[in-house]
């Protein structure tokens, strides 16, 4: 009975009662803190390595290029064991990922939130009490098992604990945080930079976020649909009535017991992910994931105060930059929070993706102009280059990094919806990995050139939102294949010619 499955996720949000309680508001809160440490290590990096006490310390090569007089503006940074401090992270959230999503489901998703967190405090102790690269190297393995753990729990359980017609809105709340992270790291680096133990201080600082979700998770409650997947269904009745505020959660609570018992009957998620009927969708999350790294997001978000130094402007004023967009980003975040909705996400995309090319081939062509390999970038032209940044930031702020997590959230049916959301997720590291290992060589390679580089891949994303892209607003996400896939011009065709449309039970 499909149809049944179709009300609980959005067919008829009106038929099951539900309040927006204080305890799904703390609990997503709480959880939603997951976000802050992902933001607050992707912000944290750029300005620790610009740091010259960092530097000094432990990548005296680095320090030594980036004061030499003579040294290649493009190039002052490229190093090889720089770029694994920020990447190594991303290549340890992906392979945690993997056992993220098995804990998840056989331990539930509380207990993934505390290993997160516990994986997290540990790396931060490593990192900020770090003697020598190895110990710095190994802390960031564990931020990133943490991330991992945290980043494929943390949108699962407030998807599950939020009532139907909030969820989209409490959703965001993770995306929100992870800008308020980014931000947060961006001041705290600025207000470091000039300690002696600064980059201790700043990369010690990611532990009030991890502490705020240890000692969190211990008052969250597990989901119902975790709860009643692992067989506790009392206590899943009984924790549906709480978190909802109203007694009558009968039909909520059949409806999540018919879509365990179906999820149940799905031997090989991953097999199904590979059949012609899932390719639309499976395609599309993990492109979305591609083209938002290879907006060059990141390296803005990583490199920023390295690169407004690279532009010539000093440490402080360069950290101060990265301060300004960090508050661009948080800022326009809040369109998507209001604004997707209402104006759908291909519109957002669609324009942002304008605005990302005008500000990325504006920035290209002054740089390719101005910046040449010894001199310093005139001021006037730096500040028109920081504002072309925040210009960037806010275009990504309200369409490709929301929607990179919100899309892949919506479009996949039940019986592969995790497995799917998975992909997206792994998808998502690898390519912020590739970006943060690459992106000082390929400063150093393509110099200004990197900007046309990313412009054309925006031009790229640009037509896949306008041509390939269903728009998803407003359809009840079990409704997608119907209402969004099978209308598609495209996508169309792999429902029509499929002759292998049942789920893989196997
Ligand atoms: C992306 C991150 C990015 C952040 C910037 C997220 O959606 O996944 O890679 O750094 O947005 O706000």
């Amino acid at each position: 009975m499909p149809a049944q499955v179709m009300s609980v996720n959005g067919g008829a949000a009106q038929d099951l009662p539900a309040k927006l309680t204080g305890q799904v508001i703390t609990c997503t809160i709480i959880a939603a803190f997951g976000g802050l440490m992902f933001g607050y290590d992707i912000g944290i990096s750029g300005g620790v390595t610009s740091m010259d006490i960092f530097l000094k310390a432990f990548f005296p090569t680095v320090f030594v290029k980036k004061h030499h007089a003579k040294e290649d503006n493009y190039c002052k940074f490229d190093d090889q064991y720089l770029q694994l401090f920020t990447s190594s992270l991303y290549l340890a959230a992906v392979a945690s990922s993997f056992f993220a999503a098995r804990c998840c489901t056989r331990f539930g998703r509380r207990v993934t939130i505390q290993l997160a967190s516990l994986f997290f405090l540990t790396g931060v102790v490593l990192n900020a009490c770090a003697m020598n690269i190895a110990m710095l190297i190994i802390g960031r393995l564990f931020l990133g098992f943490g991330i991992g753990f945290g980043n494929q729990a943390v949108p699962l359980f407030i998807s599950e604990i939020a009532p139907v017609r909030y969820r989209g809105g409490l959703n965001v709340c993770f995306q929100m945080l992870v800008t308020v992270g980014i931000l947060c790291a961006n001041v705290v680096n600025f207000f470091t930079a000039a300690h002696p133990w600064g980059w201790r201080i700043s990369l010690g600082g990611a532990a009030i976020p991890a502490l705020f979700l240890a000692l969190g998770s211990l008052v969250i409650v597990e989901t119902p649909t975790s709860l009643i997947e692992r067989g506790h269904t009392e206590k899943g009745f009984a924790t549906l009535q709480k978190i909802r505020g109203v007694r009558d959660v009968q039909k909520e609570y059949d409806e999540i017991v018919y879509a365990t018992e179906l999820s149940k009957q799905i031997k090989h998620p991953f097999k199904n992910l590979m059949k012609r009927s899932s390719r639309p969708q499976v395609v599309c999350s993990m492109i979305l994931q591609v083209f938002q790294q290879f907006t060059g997001i990141n390296v803005i978000m990583f490199y920023a105060p390295v690169l407004f130094q690279t532009m010539g402007f000093g440490s402080d004023a360069s950290l101060l930059s990265a301060v300004v967009t960090g508050s661009v980003n948080s800022l326009a975040t809040l369109v998507a929070v209001f604004g997707v909705d209402k104006l759908g996400r291909r519109l957002l995309l669609i324009e942002a993706a304008v605005q990302m090319l005008i500000a990325q081939v504006t920035t290209g062509v002054i740089l390719l102009l101005f910046l040449k390999s010894t001199n310093e970038l005139p001021k006037k032209y730096a500040y028109v280059v920081l504002f072309l940044i925040c210009f960037f930031v806010s275009g990504f702020a309200w369409s490709w990094g929301p929607l990179g997590w919100l899309i892949p959230s919506e479009i996949f049916p039940l019986e592969i919806r995790t497995s799917g959301f998975f992909c997206a997720v792994s998808m998502n590291m690898i390519f912020t990995f590739i970006i943060a290992q690459a992106f000082l060589t390929m400063l150093c390679h393509m110099r200004a050139g990197i900007f046309f580089f990313f412009a054309v891949w925006i031009v790229i994303m640009g037509i896949y939102a306008y041509s390939f892209l269903p728009e998803t607003k407003g359809i009840p996400i079990d409704e997608m294949n119907e209402k969004a896939w099978k209308k598609h011009w495209f996508w169309k065709r792999y429902f029509n010619q499929d002759r292998d449309q049942s789920p893989d039970k196997a």
